[in-house]
Order: C-alpha cells, then structure tokens, then sequence
C-alpha cells in the first residue's frame, strides 16, 4: 500500500485566530457536571474571555456506553450552548480512554507492560496501539462523533486522542513489531547483522522468533531496543494518523492535532510533526527546578522549530498546582501569567490550561483549574480573567515569527541510542547537555530553533550539536558543509559515535567530523567525580576570561589528538592529562569547535561566545541584565522578569507597552515576575 504524505493544513488555524485573536481556555469535561453547571460554566468562560475550550478528550464511555450504542443528545446541547455564547470547541476523539467494556470483552486491547502484566481499566490509556480490535471501536466512535460535528459551526479545531507516548510489550506488539522489522530489514540476515546479533548468541532464525525487549536476565541488544522504540512511536503515530484520516474522509475542513508532551521521550516529534496541522503541546513546568524558566524556553523553541516557525498551541499547562507530583507546589498568578507570556513570546498563538472547572471526583481532584473549587470569587479565577485580557492585548502579536540565526541539533534516535545502558557513563544526558548550551544563547538574548539531523542548514549562521551520539554520513555532510561556507559549528563531546544501527563507528572518531574539526580522538573515558582541572591556553583570551571560575571538566572526557585544529584547554591532571580538551579548527569559511569533555559552564559559555561573534550574531538587546528573557516576535520585543528584583533594559528607541499601553523611551524597567511586550508601532 502506498502511503499519501499529509500535507498539515495550516490555514485553518491562522484563520482561527485571525477571527479570535490569541486563543486563550482549557479542556473542558462538561460529562462530568450536570446541565445546571453547564449553563454557569458558559457564562463564567465569556466573564473570564474564555474563546476554545477542547472537549470531549475522556468522554468515550458516556458517548457508547455500551458496545454500538451512541449518545450525542448532550455533546450537542453542550457545543450548541457554546456556539451560542461564542466559544470555539477543539473537540477530541475519546479514544485515550476506552470504555471498561472493551477491555472486558477484549482483553488483547489492554496493554502488557515489560514484566508481563497486563493493565486494566480504572484509570486511562488501558489500551493497545497493536490491537486491531481497539483501533477498530476507536475508529468507529470518531467516525460517528466526526460525521455529527463536522460541520458543527462550533468546532473549529480536532484534537485527535491525548498525549499518545506509552509502551507496550505484550503479544500484540510483538506482532505488529515484527512487521515492522519485517519491513524495514526484507531478510532476517538483514536483521541480524543490523543488530550485531553474533554479540552472546543471539542469531535469529526468522522474524517470528524476535521479541520486544521484555525483561531479560541481562542488558539488552542496544540496536533491538533503538528499533522497538523507533517501532513504539511509529505504530502510535499509525493510530494518530488513521483517526485523523477518518475525521478527514467524512469531511472536517478544521484543523486536527494531538497534544505533545515536551520534549517526550517515546515519540520522535520531527516524525509526528508533518503529520499534524498545527503543532500543540502540553506543558507542566516545574518551578521549583532553578532552570525552569530556560527550560521552558527551549521546550517552546522545540515546538516552534516543530512547526517549521508557525505559530502553535499551548494546549495544556496549569493554572497553579498540579497534582501528580509526590509534593505539589502552587504557582503565583503572576508566575502563571509569566509562563503564559513566554509561550506567546516564542510563538504560541493559543495559551489553555488544564482544565477548566477543577473536577470534584476523580485522580485529578486536586489539580489547579481556571474555575477552582471554591468558584469564581477567588483569586485564581480574578487573575485567569486578567490574563485573558492581557491576552487580548496581544492580539497583534499574532502570526509574528521569532527569526533565529541559531540551530540546535537534536534528534531522538540519538537520544535513545545515547541512553542506552552500558556506556562510558550514565551521567552523560542529552536532554540535560541541551538544556546547558541553550541556556548560554537564553541568557544573551539570542534566538534559537532546534533542527533535525540533515536539515537545511543555510538560514544559520552557528550550528551546534551539544551531543548527538548517532551521526548518519547526510547529516555529517551538511554540518561540515555549513562550516565550509561560513558557519561557526560547536560540537559536544561523545557526538557522531554510532551509526543507524547504534553500532560504533570504527576508526579514530568521530569519524564522520574529524576533518571539519581537525581533530580525532582514540578513547572515551568516565571522569572522576571530583572536577578535573584544565589548562587554558594563553592565547585563546575568551576563554582566560572565563577561567577566571576556575576551569574544568567532568562526566566524560576524550582522548584527542589534533589534526591542524588549535588546543584552546587541555586536561591539566587524571587519564587524560595533556590530552586536548577544547579544540577550534578553521575550516573553508567557517570555523569548528570541539569539545572532548563536558566542561564547565564558564568554558561552554566561552567557546559558545567566540561561536558567536565569529559570526557576528547579537542577542536582541545589547547588555541584557541577569534574570531578562529578551525575545524578538515579528514586531514585538518581549521583556521577560524572571528573577525577584526589578530589572532596567536599555532599549534605545521610542516604545509602546502593549499589556500597559504605556510610553516608553531608551529605557524600562520591569519588575519582579513581570513583562512589556514592546512594539515600535504608534
Ligand atoms: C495531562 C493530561 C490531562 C491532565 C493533565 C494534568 O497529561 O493530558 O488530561 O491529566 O495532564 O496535569
């Protein structure tokens, strides 16, 4: 069967927006209140400026009760109450939650996790993506719910499922697994020498004799586990994709989607983008994390360089606590409005939470909501109400693009191949080295996309690979590539270790990069748990600048040689003492730095520093104080307070507040937790 790539229809949420201004509301679970509260909860969304709520996403036992039933009479009450009070509706299939029945009389649906146990229902998510018998009802009920409402004047938007990520090992994945393999290898010899299946006797005779990696006496083959993850997101993508089709098929114009989690580990999000119409994401930030603001940034970066730069959804964060974590703590309404802010600084046009009326049975009893328990005389809901102004405030911002001349290498095969046990050292976390040298541009203001391994790179001018463990021969070309026409490259330690299969590659590594970065190494080693020292180079000035905070490295380290690149540090004691530890290689037009150790922050800021003014790229705002988060989106500059004392940003220029309204000139001050989105329009 040949399969049609989706082309995401972008248009219809540009549209969306176009005729609300930045969306701005929450889930929305009307099946569990009566009619009463329905009628109270439409008004109170108008009060507020509640404009989308997405509804329906857990509903799938109230709309078939029973196996073929179909009850829609108070769906249809409830989007017609909507409609009439203006409310836009991103309406779910219910298909993360199937009803008890189906598990009951279809016990192959449920998901078996790694031990062998098979969960049931009482909870959500109790299915199968390898189970056709669940893909079958979950394509019944969203044809029906799709053919009643696709030209329901309100919805305006499809949210397909709920945050699809989980695992599953039972005999229906084994199944669907060997399939796959099947596809991809042709042969079991493919396979086996693919696997590297030689290594303790693995040699399998046919597909049917391979196995998700369940559990197992001893470490399990890093290429099965890399492949059985590759599989898990591409057989829920697969779900995804055919409920979306058949919400398509019978005529829906909307938007579709389905809510992302982060930077989620058990789906490749750069597969899954292409194949919704506007990217969307679920975000819980853990404010008592000293890096949540910068984080959070890098996950809103990843979910605009997702979309190719347009503008996405913020489809769930909380109002104030959440209530999943062992210890649960509150988030001020400033901090809440914040984070809100932030999102619409780095391009999300629709900023929802979960959920709406915090729900008074159930596991989530105790998470936030826009409508607390206590109802709408409380500060919770007063200061909902104020962000939805704020919001409206914002109407021009919409549509605008953040233009980065910064590109951040990032790639989940890598991720899970880089993880997998067994390795120099487990210390060594991509996500945590992203998060690092992301941090050094947040800090200066400078604007960032993430990209995946063998994108275009001629839009940037830095390109950086803080740690990419797998590195196919296209994606090293068009590194070096952009390097030999005029791009700083900067590349982290244990980076272009493996190929496809996870195997190493052989030779001095990293063999696809050694003559762009002049430089090679013969081994990898754990360092020590206390910093080992390094030794700057006196002419490399930046960096004698930063040493200032005593140089050093720790985690892992390479043994490197220099082939023509310069040493800038050196490992000054332990294993690897003499051994180059920072390199820098002129190469064509550009300029590569390596970095055989994961170095302290003042050297990565250093060499990420020198990267940039080689190229001569600024952050938005000249001398940006400590704490300021400075984003450029289309015409607007935003001012971020993310620190406890009021900050002055010098911005030369005649400005205009938008959230104030206020004039401002050469000058601003912004207080703790605060915000100005400027604009150099009258
Ligand atoms: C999300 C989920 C929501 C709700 C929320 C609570 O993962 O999509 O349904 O459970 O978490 O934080």
């Amino acid at each position: 069967m040949t399969t049609v790539p989706h082309v995401p229809r972008t248009e219809g949420f540009r549209a969306l927006v176009d005729d609300l201004g930045i969306c701005f509301g929450g889930d929305y679970n009307p099946e569990q209140w009566p009619r009463d509260v329905w009628l109270e909860d439409a008004d109170l969304m108008v009060q507020a400026g509640v404009n989308l709520v997405t509804i329906g996403v857990f509903s799938w036992s109230r709309l078939e009760p029973s196996p073929g039933e179909r009850d829609f009479a108070w769906l249809d009450e409830v989007l017609d109450l909507l409609h009439a009070r203006g409310i836009a509706v991103d309406l779910a299939s219910p298909t993360a939650s199937p009803p008890p029945w189906l598990g009951v009389q279809h016990p192959e649906t449920l998901p078996v996790d790694r031990d062998g146990v098979r969960l049931v229902a009482g909870s959500r998510n109790q299915f199968t993506p390898a189970s056709r018998v669940y893909r079958e009802h979950a394509l019944a009920i969203t044809t029906d719910l799709a053919r009643r409402y696709a030209d329901h004047p309100a919805v305006r938007m499809w949210h397909v499922g709920n945050e699809y990520g989980q695992l599953d090992f039972g005999d229906e994945a084994a199944r669907e697994f060997r399939s796959w393999l099947r596809d991809k290898y042709g042969t079991i010899e493919a396979l086996n020498a693919a696997w590297g299946t030689t290594v303790w006797a693995q040699g399998y005779r046919a597909f049917d004799e391979v196995l998700p990696p369940r559990r197992m006496p001893y470490l399990v083959n890093p290429a099965q586990s890399l492949d059985f993850r590759r599989y898990s997101s591409d057989q829920l993508l697969a779900v995804y994709r055919e409920q979306r089709d058949a919400i398509r098929a019978v005529g829906a114009t909307q938007p579709i989607t389905t809510n992302f989690m982060e930077f989620f580990v058990h789906a490749d999000y750069w597969a899954w983008a292409p194949e919704v119409d506007v990217i969307a994401n679920d975000h819980y930030i853990d404010h008592s994390s000293p890096t949540a603001a910068s984080d959070a940034a890098l996950v809103h970066d990843l979910m605009r360089s997702l979309g190719g730069g347009r503008p996405w959804v913020l489809m769930e964060h909380a109002v104030s606590s959440v209530s999943w974590r062992p210890h649960n703590l509150p988030k001020s309404p400033a901090q809440t409005r914040l984070d809100s802010l932030q999102a619409v600084a780095r391009g999300a046009d629709a900023i929802c939470f979960f959920q709406w009326r915090q729900a008074r049975s159930g596991a989530e009893r105790f998470h936030s909501a826009m409508l607390p328990h206590a109802g709408a005389d409380t500060d919770v809901f007063r200061s909902v109400t104020a962000l939805g102004a704020d919001l409206r405030r914002l109407r021009d911002v919409a549509d605008g693009r953040v233009e980065a001349s910064v590109a951040v290498l990032f790639d989940w095969s890598s991720w899970w191949a880089g993880e997998e046990p067994a390795r120099p050292t487990e210390r060594l976390e991509t996500l945590a080295q992203v998060q690092r040298w992301h941090r050094e541009l947040w800090r200066r203001g400078v604007a960032v996309d993430l990209v995946r391994p063998g994108a275009d790179l001629s839009a940037y001018r830095v390109v950086l690979v803080p740690h990419s463990y797998v590195l196919e021969p296209d994606a090293a070309a068009s590194l070096s590539a952009a390097v030999r026409a005029g791009a700083s490259l900067v590349v982290g330690p244990f980076s272009g270790v493996a190929d496809a299969n996870a195997a190493i590659l052989p030779g001095r590594s990293p063999a696809l990069l050694r003559d762009v970065l002049g430089v090679s190494g013969e081994e990898w080693v754990g360092l020590p748990d206390a910093p080992t020292a390094l030794e700057i180079a006196p002419e490399w000035t930046t960096g004698r600048a930063a040493a200032a905070g005593l140089p050093t490295a720790g985690i892992l380290g390479e043994r490197l040689r220099a082939e023509g690149a310069d040493v800038l540090a050196r490992f000054a004691a332990g294993h690897l003492a003499g051994a180059p530890a920072v390199t820098r290689h002129h190469a064509g037009e550009g300029t590569a730095w390596y970095l055989g150790a994961i170095v302290s922050d003042d050297v990565l800021g250093a060499v990420l520093g020198d990267a940039l003014e080689a190229v001569d790229v600024r952050g938005v705002v000249l001398d940006l104080p400590d704490d300021v988060e400075a984003v450029r989106r289309g015409a607007a500059l935003f001012l971020l307070n993310h620190g406890s004392t009021e900050r002055i940003v010098t911005a030369a220029g005649r400005w205009r507040d938008l959230l104030s309204d206020a004039p401002l000139e050469d000058a601003v001050a912004i207080g703790p937790g605060d915000a100005v989105v400027l604009t150099d329009r009258p």
